[in-house]
């Protein structure tokens, strides 16, 4: 069977992006004529194993979130299940008793009127036995309400923990990923897919999958009620509502494919909103004038979106009808023999009170029992894309004997022959890298963009493996070591830090969460980066909370920013520090004074500074030229200067540029 997934799609028709390209929504594939009932069957059988595989996947998620809840819940839905057959019964019971008791009363003096209850209890007077079968009525009214209360509380709140169980679930697996998986688009949308559902798909698990439960009941007891009183009777009344329901299969299953087709749309409309709701978006949307831009293809699409929808909504909403006289027809005639019937003598008044109780109860059953199953096959397809995410395994494991490292680790990294590729690219992003850090050098690593350095970096950190070659701390080789122990020997600041939405002081404190409230050490690691002056001068000092999504935060500047991100990695005292282009944004100044501390402050610690702003890099101890994942050069800045090679090149070339600047301004001058 082809498994349908969520993320299939049409194929593009277009080579232009989801964001500028035509709107249409192209119609899904249509099942051919002559295979349109093999088709249905199958998607009938689809349904039917989606429904059977999901039901336990989705009771042991239930009851993994919360047993009580569940048990109640499982409870509630058997009683409720069998209320309506119970409350049939009770009818007929009752209708069964006037009956007699009018017949009686015709040929017996009314003192004498005695009725038959159910149950072979012996017979009583009808006044009594109205009494009782209507008390016991009110009974079943009152616990049917009472368990509907206890399946709606445990049925609501069982809702909101699977969903918070799935979350959880699902944040503490990607919280163990590897680099790898978030940087591949393929398994970073699974896991976005996973995500996104989680919030709402368990509140359909749990009202489908126990809806089916109840509805199974209710047919099994309806139609066990109705073969008691006429086998015939019963397979009318399951056969009866067949036709229609055949008709709902094709148009569900229609609409199934169709709300699978459209879902890129939806993404799409997705996607355009936020480019116009979200703050990090606004100020470019503003600049460059795009807003009107984007609402209209929003609209276009939207439109696109509705008229498809239409057309299969009015397509199956009267496709119904239709089919609906056949299963009328069948029902009317049923009626018509069962009123014969009671006419005759061979069906009681109640019997009949009965069959119409069960001719409506089977009706719905059956209805609920196909939406159920389809809507089963929905979750079974959720569950199936989440337990795919949490089968997939990090690449970058701690082996089972992780190799100690020494007890002082002195910072001597060393990259022996390292070769990398990633995962789905053509060119290797590292070929044939070797070169040494020595504990309290500061190396910088200078190359063109895509060069590899910030791949180096992610190497360095274990975050990943390389192809060939090894990636040596002190002697260790890096794959030997628990990554974990790993990472906590280096002191970071990447390229594309992270601006946490919270205080200054909590920004550094997070470089090391054991001192997240140790306010002197915060100090400290601000100084070192040269952001004390920035951090007391915000409103409320350190304490000020940072970006505006949770309170009334201060936006930084990128260079501000990167100034905090840098304190963050002084919060560690590490034998390694990586720094990777801190003075993209840092002003010139800044970047200046960071360095000298760094000259300082790397004393025992091995820096590794990536930088295109040669004032800096020609300071550091050692440079190594990386082009096109290869090490061009490397030596001290007199050496590289000397030999003539790339480095010299790129190095007077911004010399060139500085100078030029200089120049032109003096020209203005002269001009004015
Ligand atoms: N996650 C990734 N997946 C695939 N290719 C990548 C990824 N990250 C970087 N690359 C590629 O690897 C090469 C080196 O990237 P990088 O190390 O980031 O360069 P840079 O020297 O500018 O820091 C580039 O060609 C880049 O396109
Ligand atoms: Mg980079």
């Amino acid at each position: 069977m082809r498994i349908v997934t969520f993320w299939e799609e049409p194929t593009g028709t277009s080579d232009r992006s989801g964001l500028t390209g035509p709107p249409e929504i192209p119609e899904p594939p249509r099942p051919q004529r002559q295979r349109a009932l093999r088709a249905r069957l199958a998607s009938l059988r689809g349904a039917t194993l989606g429904m059977l595989s999901a039901f336990p996947r989705v009771l042991a998620l239930a009851w993994a979130s919360g047993r009580l809840l569940t048990a109640g819940l499982a409870a509630a839905t058997v009683l409720a299940g069998l209320t309506p057959a119970a409350t049939a019964y009770l009818a007929r019971a009752l209708i069964n008793t006037v009956a007699a008791a009018i017949k009686a009363h015709a040929s017996a003096g009314p003192a004498l009127v005695r009725v038959p209850l159910p149950l072979h209890l012996p017979p009583v007077r009808p006044a009594i036995a109205i009494g009782v079968l209507v008390a016991v009525q009110l009974a079943l009214f009152a616990a049917n309400s009472v368990i509907s209360a206890v399946s709606l509380i445990c049925s609501e709140l069982l809702q909101d923990k699977v969903s918070l169980h799935v979350q959880h679930r699902i944040m503490a697996h990607a919280s163990g990923l590897d680099l790898a998986f978030f940087e591949d688009s393929a398994s970073y949308d699974l896991l976005n897919q996973a995500n996104t559902q989680a919030v709402t798909r368990p509140i359909t698990m749990i009202s489908s999958a126990f809806g089916l439960v109840q509805t199974a009941i209710t047919f099994v007891s309806m139609v066990g009620l109705l073969a008691a009183l006429s086998p015939p009777l019963a397979l009318l009344a399951v056969v009866a509502p067949v036709p229609a329901f055949l008709a709902d299969l094709r148009y569900g299953a229609r609409g199934f494919r169709l709300s699978m087709w459209t879902s890129p749309a939806r993404r799409r409309m997705d996607y355009l909103s936020q480019l116009i709701t979200r703050d990090s978006y606004a100020k470019e949307v503003q600049l460059f004038g795009l807003a009107p831009y984007f609402v209209e293809r929003f609209r276009l699409i939207g439109a696109a979106f509705y008229r498809q929808q239409r057309r299969q909504v009015v397509a199956r909403r009267t496709a119904a009808p239709a089919w609906n006289v056949i299963s009328l027809l069948v029902g009317a005639l049923t009626y018509a023999y069962v009123g014969l019937s009671a006419v005759s003598g061979r069906l009681t008044l109640g019997d009949l009170t009965l069959y119409t109780a069960a001719a409506v109860a089977l009706q719905a059953a059956v209805q609920n029992l196909f939406q159920g199953a389809s809507a089963m096959y929905e979750n079974n397809l959720y569950l199936n894309l989440l337990y795919r995410l949490l089968a997939i395994q990090p690449t970058v494991r701690a082996p089972d004997r992780p190799a100690p490292l020494p007890t002082v680790v002195r910072g001597h990294l060393r990259f022996e022959h390292v070769w990398f590729r990633y995962p789905g690219s053509e060119n290797p992003a590292l070929a044939d890298v070797s070169f040494e850090i020595l504990p309290a050098q500061t190396v910088a690593v200078v190359g063109p963009n895509g060069a590899g350095k910030s791949t180096l970096v992610k190497l360095m950190c274990g975050l990943y493996r390389p192809d060939r070659g090894r990636v040596l701390l002190d002697g260790v080789d890096v794959a030997t070591l628990d990554p974990r122990e790993l990472r906590r020997q280096f002191g970071a600041l990447f390229q594309d830090h992270v601006s946490y939405q919270a205080t200054a002081a909590e920004n550094i404190g997070l470089g090391d969460l054991d001192r997240l409230e140790d306010d002197i050490a915060i100090r400290l690691a601000a100084a070192k980066a040269g952001a004390e002056n920035l951090l007391r001068g915000l409103p409320r000092g350190y304490h000020t909370p940072l970006g505006k999504w949770f309170d009334q935060g201060v936006n930084l500047s990128g260079g501000e920013w990167q100034k905090v991100a840098l304190a963050r990695a002084f919060m560690r005292d590490v034998p390694v520090l990586v720094l990777d282009e801190p003075s993209s944004a840092l002003d010139a100044r800044a970047e200046h004074e960071v360095f000298e501390r760094l000259r300082s402050l790397a004393a025992g610690r091995a820096t590794m500074y990536i930088s295109h702003r040669f004032s800096t890099v020609r300071r550091a101890d050692r440079i190594i030229v990386l082009d096109a994942g290869r090490i061009a050069e490397s030596g001290t800045h007199d050496e590289l200067m000397h030999a003539g090679g790339l480095y010299a090149e790129m190095f007077g070339l911004q010399a060139e540029a500085y100078a030029g600047v200089v120049a032109g301004h003096n020209g203005n001058h002269k001009e004015n």
